[in-house]
């Protein structure tokens, strides 16, 4: 059976494309989906790709992962920056998430340059737009031994 990973999308990336190009590019969600959807394939991985504007939904979709993910591919957006609910998920699904961002927040406001995920993550990559999810792919094939020959 292949392994599953979550890709968790946080608020406002369903307007990915329209919101802030300069910052975010011009792709859309759909756009970051199919390129996990070819990676994922290509690993050998199923992927399980959700949004949400809501801060319980994505706690709620970590407690899923306990039981129903090898992995988790996570862009809380705003709530990064914010959400102790978030991170205690984190933690609690007991299971390697990465942290993505398609910004660098480290070139942004000061604001942005605080996580709550991420010291309990697995790893953390930022400022490479849709390539960092499909990294975050790549390394949690790795993490979770799923070879791709
Ligand atoms: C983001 C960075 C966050 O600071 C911001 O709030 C987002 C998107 C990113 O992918 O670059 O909504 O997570």
């Amino acid at each position: 059976m292949k392994a599953t990973i979550f890709v968790l999308n946080g608020p406002n990336l369903n307007m990915l494309g329209q919101r802030e190009p300069e910052i975010y590019g011009a792709d859309t969600l759909a756009d970051v989906k199919k390129r996990c959807a070819t990676k994922a394939a290509a690993l050998g991985l199923e992927i399980d790709f959700r949004q949400s504007n809501h801060e319980g939904d994505l706690v709620s979709w970590l407690q899923e992962a306990r039981d129903a993910a090898s992995g988790v591919v996570l862009n809380a957006a705003g709530y990064t920056h914010t959400s102790v609910a978030i991170r205690d998920a984190v933690l609690a699904c007991e299971k390697p998430v990465i942290e993505v961002h398609l910004s660098n927040p480290y070139s942004r406001e000061e604001f942005r340059q605080h996580s709550f995920i991420s010291d309990v993550a697995a790893g953390v990559i930022c400022g490479l737009a849709g390539k960092g999810y499909e990294l975050a792919l790549d390394a949690l094939a790795d993490i979770c031994g799923v070879s791709d020959t």
